[in-house]
This record gives structure tokens, C-alpha cells and sequence, in this order.
């Protein structure tokens, strides 16, 4: 039995009309209406056949929203988990980039996309995949830019997934909004922020956009909080480093002589307070990490390049309160049930 209703059309000549006298613009017409038909179908099984969808958000660019949707998405693959991620930004992709995935190629077959292979057994989709040159900007109007949204949803063939992550551009805009009206059974939002007071009162935006689209909010990611120095000198000996803006930070070496001081590159804890006075849940923090910086362009993220290392046991710290979300959520789920 075919799962489609009008899939008898297009089985035995898919050009043929029912209509001898259909014109080709009649034709394309139906065969579009087919097609969307079909995403639709395929939208809805993804509802089915993806455990948990969860948006990466944040109001303001360049506070490192591609970085965590990568390293939660890398986190989990590396728990075993079955992870897809779709980097939705359309104007600036960079997933690919981040994961050494830039000369990726996919597979078509019959309409559908197949994402490209990560590390981790990571399944990967971006729009970058798509576009003929990385150089070139894409200027996409609003209607259009939805459209493809909306195809690049229904087009890729995920399979079964434990989780989708979703990037998205900057800000509360059209993009989370087509997501969550195409994408039915989204888990939440995580909203990335960094300690700024700029950021800090975008991610608010954030928080009440998502409040605004009923998505719930899984919680808040103050990244780039401190930027840790370590050293070794005389055993229980005062240590003084010149902080940001001048000011000493001192602290004391312990009995072997290790001592490790945390500057505040743009103040800390913002994210945290905001989570609180929004009421939302804080999902944990993540270091100022040049590493991160050096892995983006090298394509080797940080979680692989050191697995042991102090950002890679941070995000496995953010993943461990995602998913105490995800339980709480599905639980409250079961209740209305
Ligand atoms: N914790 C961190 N420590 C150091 N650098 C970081 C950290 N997080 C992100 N970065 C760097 O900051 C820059 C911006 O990060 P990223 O691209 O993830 O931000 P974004 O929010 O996705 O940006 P956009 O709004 O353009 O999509 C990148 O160069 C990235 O390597
Ligand atoms: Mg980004």
C-alpha cells in the first residue's frame, strides 16, 4: 500500500496528467503541489521519527551560538546518541566550517537530501552545502528565504534521530518563527548569551520571543565567561596578575605551587542572573576558550581536539542539565497525556 494518495500519478509516468490537454504550467503546477504534498508527509514523520528538537537561539550575533549547537550536538553523538544538526542560517553557515565539513558532499536520492557525515557519526545540514560559492553573500528576500526554509526542513532524509539541533542566525526573525510553525514537536530553546549587558538584554528578547511562539525555554548558556590562567611558582606563595581594565587579581599557589586565576573577559555571571530573574532554567557556562577560536578555523572542534579538556567536560555539563530539561518536559507532556 503506498503511503502517498496520489502516488498512482506518479507511479507508472510521473510527467503524465490526467489532463491530455493539461498545459505545462498546469503540469508544474500539479507537480509542485505534489511535492509540497510530500514534504508535509515527510514534516510529520519527522515529528515521529526524532526523539527531541531543540533551537539555538540567541538575540544578538557573533556570542557563539554555531559553537554551542555544534559542541551539544558533538557531546551528545559522543554519548552514543543518534544527533542530526541543521545549521538553518542561510546568509552565514558555518557549521560546516567548524566541523571540517566544508568539502562535504551529499547524496540525492529520490528528492531527498542526505545529510553529510560528522565526526562522531554526526549527521550534518547546512545550507553552505548548497550554495555554489562560500564567498558569494546570498541575499534571499523574506517570502523566498522562507520557502527554502521550509524545503530545507522537509527535504533532508534524517532517519531516526535521538536529537536534532538547530542553528539559527542572530536574532528573534522570521527563521525560529518558520521553524517552530513548519517543525511540529520542537522540545525548546536553549539561548546562548555572554556576560555582556548588550547580549544579556538580547537574550532576554530571546526568552520572551520564545515565550511569544510557545516554544518552551530549556534554558540559558552564558558562554564565554572567564578565561582561566594557570601557572606554578613558589608553594604557598601570593600571586598578582594584571586584570582587564587594569585591575590586579591576586590569588595564592597551593603547596605544590599550582595556582589558577579566572579573568573575566566580559564580567561573568550575567547569564546566570538573567536565567534567574527571567525565571528560566541556567543550563551552565563555558569558558573563554581561544581553543575554540583556533578549532573553528582549523575545522577540528575543541571537543575533539582535546576530549579531556576543560571546554569539552563544560559542555558535557550543559548537556547533562539539557537533558535533565528534555525529562522534566516529557514528563510534563505525559501529564496532560
Ligand atoms: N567560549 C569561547 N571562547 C573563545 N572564543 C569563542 C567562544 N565561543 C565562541 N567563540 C568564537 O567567537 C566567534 C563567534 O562564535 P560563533 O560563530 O559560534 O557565534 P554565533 O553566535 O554563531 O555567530 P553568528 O551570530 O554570526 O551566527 C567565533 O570565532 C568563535 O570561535
Ligand atoms: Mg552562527
Amino acid at each position: 500500500m503506498s503511503d502517498s494518495p496520489v502516488s498512482h500519478h506518479r507511479a507508472g509516468a510521473p510527467t503524465e496528467s490526467p489532463d491530455p490537454e493539461a498545459s505545462n504550467e498546469q503540469r508544474a503546477q500539479m507537480e509542485q503541489a505534489y511535492q509540497q504534498m510530500q514534504r508535509k508527509m515527510r514534516i510529520s514523520k519527522m515529528d515521529e521519527n526524532i526523539k527531541h528538537k531543540i533551537m539555538v537561539l540567541s538575540g544578538k550575533g557573533g556570542v557563539g551560538k554555531s559553537t554551542v549547537a555544534t559542541g551539544l550536538a558533538l557531546s551528545l553523538a559522543r554519548q552514543g546518541k543518534k544527533v542530526g544538526l541543521m545549521d538553518i542560517d542561510i546568509t552565514g553557515p558555518n557549521v560546516p566550517k567548524m566541523l571540517g565539513l566544508e568539502q562535504a558532499d551529499l547524496n540525492v536520492e529520490e528528492g531527498q537530501i542526505h545529510p553529510a557525515d560528522g565526526p562522531s557519526g554526526l549527521k550534518v545540514i547546512s545550507m553552505a552545502f548548497l550554495l555554489e560559492d562560500p564567498d558569494k553573500p546570498v541575499i534571499w528576500r523574506g517570502p523566498i528565504k522562507l520557502g527554502a526554509i521550509q524545503q530545507f526542513i522537509g527535504d533532508v532524509a534524517w532517519g531516526e534521530l535521538d536529537t536534532l539541533i538547530i542553528d539559527f542566525p542572530p536574532g528573534t526573525s522570521d527563521e525560529p518563527l518558520t521553524v517552530s510553525q513548519s517543525l511540529p514537536g520542537i522540545d525548546g530553546v536553549v539561548i546562548v548569551t555572554t556576560p555582556q549587558e548588550v547580549a544579556l538584554l538580547d537574550s532576554r528578547k530571546s526568552i520572551n520571543f520564545a515565550k511569544t511562539i510557545s516554544v518552551p525555554v530549556l534554558g540559558v548558556v552564558e558562554n564565554m565567561r572567564g578565561y582561566n590562567l594557570k601557572g606554578t611558582s613558589t608553594p604557598n606563595s601570593k600571586i598578582s596578575v594584571m586584570g582587564p581594565g587594569g585591575v590586579p587579581i591576586d590569588c595564592h599557589s597551593d603547596e605544590d605551587g599550582k595556582w589558577e586565576i579566572t579573568l573575566d573577559v566580559f564580567k561573568s555571571g550575567g547569564g546566570e542572573e538573567t536565567s534567574k530573574e527571567m525565571e528560566v532554567p541556567f543550563l551552565g557556562s563555558l569558558p573563554f576558550d581561544p581553543g575554540i577560536v583556533r578549532g573553528g578555523d582549523d575545522g577540528v572542534h575543541r571537543i575533539i581536539a582535546e576530549p579531556d579538556g576543560e571546554t569539552a567536560r563544560a559542555f558535557e555539563s550543559i548537556v547533562e542539565s539539557v537533558l535533565e530539561q528534555l525529562d522534566k518536559g516529557s514528563q510534563r507532556t505525559l501529564r496532560i497525556i
